[in-house]
């Protein structure tokens, strides 16, 4: 076992501050990632908090502030499971670095998102004990390291946002943000603020530095060192996304039928609709079979049996959602200075031999 309870294969991109994906073949195997397979993001060290100690604030733009215990949060409030994928806005940043530099930042690759199934209480229910007062139009979350953001008040009061103690059906471990963190499905996962400490009702977003300065989407001719608090658009709802886990970048397969198959997410509020994948550089495209979501809330898995003649092959896939939005074909046309939401057409290219004895996924 690797660090954090990590599997041994982890891509661990730092140690301190934690930042780790899986391999895509690890990713690839399940609806529900688990927990030794999931990815983690941290800005600083990994707090390890006493769960009996931990206490709860919900305040600011509330009738009665509350002051929970974690037993309390479980004992006053309906228990809700929610099966979510969470992304990190960096996902798919290794991408657009190859395209232009793009210094001082995590060099994800396709794997910072995965999928739990979260249990805890719906945020709503806290914030209706609380009283949450009309003039409130953001709910801010601020965790024990002194990482914060918001989400506007209609997303806090949706049932799917979570104060989550558990983490597929285990208590939730402090790499992941235990004992209590909360989850936003359809948000980046800069907003599943973790090592929760306070809820806060205000009429304005977070000026929190995680929301206020970064996680904002610069135009591309922006210098991020000079760029003022509050420059460029400040990210929240996710974005539409996919990628090819299976076959892996660089690997070398037997030609003839090859599986390929990866994940797609939508943002807030939207679905997948259809995911096409080509291996003639978008010429032309088949539809992916997709496979039943675990949930609202969960990426669609999808995987298609294409055929490939000896020689070099790049396979693409893009998605589709529900509106008929469809991602960019190129990471050149959303490259931005922090690289944040590569929406990019995703491309593995690999090498077909005849006669080999490579498998396209697992081991
Ligand atoms: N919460 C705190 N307190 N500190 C952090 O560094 N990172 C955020 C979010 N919540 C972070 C945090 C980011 S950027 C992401 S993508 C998710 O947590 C990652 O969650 P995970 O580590 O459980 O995968």
């Amino acid at each position: 076992m690797g660090l954090w309870g990590k599997r041994d294969d982890t891509v661990v991109h730092e140690e301190r501050p934690f930042n780790a994906e899986p391999v895509p073949d690890a990713l690839d195997r399940h609806d529900v990632t688990p927990v030794d397979t999931f990815f983690s993001r941290n800005h600083a060290d990994i707090q390890q908090l006493d769960p009996d100690a931990f206490r709860l604030d919900v305040d600011g733009l509330v009738e009665r502030p509350l002051r929970l215990s974690l037993a309390g949060l479980r004992e006053r409030f309906a228990v809700r499971t929610v099966v979510a994928t969470l992304q990190c806005a960096g996902n798919r940043r290794a991408e657009l670095a190859a395209a232009r530099d793009i210094p001082g930042q995590v060099p994800w690759g396709p794997c910072a998102v995965s999928t739990a199934e979260w249990t805890g209480a719906a945020l709503a229910d806290v914030l209706a004990a609380a009283g949450l007062r009309p003039e409130a139009g953001h709910v801010a979350f601020l965790g024990a390291e002194a990482f914060g953001g918001s989400i506007p008040v209609a997303k806090a009061t949706a049932r799917e946002v979570l104060l989550a103690w558990g983490m597929n059906g285990a208590p939730l471990p402090p790499v992941h943000g235990g004992p209590l963190r909360v989850v936003v499905p359809g948000y980046i996962g800069a907003r599943s603020v973790k090592w929760l400490r306070r809820v806060t009702a205000q009429e304005r977003p977070s000026d929190n530095r995680f929301q206020a300065r970064d996680y904002r989407l610069l135009p591309a001719d922006a210098d991020p060192a000079e760029a003022a608090q509050g420059h460029g658009l400040s990210l929240g709802v996710a974005a539409l996304n996919a990628a090819v886990l299976c076959p892996q970048e660089g690997r070398t397969l037997p030609a003839g039928p090859v599986r390929v198959s990866g994940y797609a997410a939508a943002g807030d509020g939207r679905a997948v609709a259809r995911v096409d994948v080509s291996v003639d550089g978008g010429r032309h495209w088949r539809q992916a079979d997709l496979g039943e979501p675990a949930g609202p809330w969960a990426w669609r898995r999808w995987r298609l049996t294409v055929r490939l003649p000896p020689g070099t092959a790049e396979i693409t896939a893009r998605a589709w959602d529900d509106s008929a939005a469809v991602q960019p074909e190129r990471v050149e046309h959303v490259w931005n200075p922090s690289g944040y939401m590569n929406t990019a057409w995703s491309t593995v290219r690999v090498t077909c031999v005849e006669n080999g004895d490579g498998r396209s996924c697992g081991g």
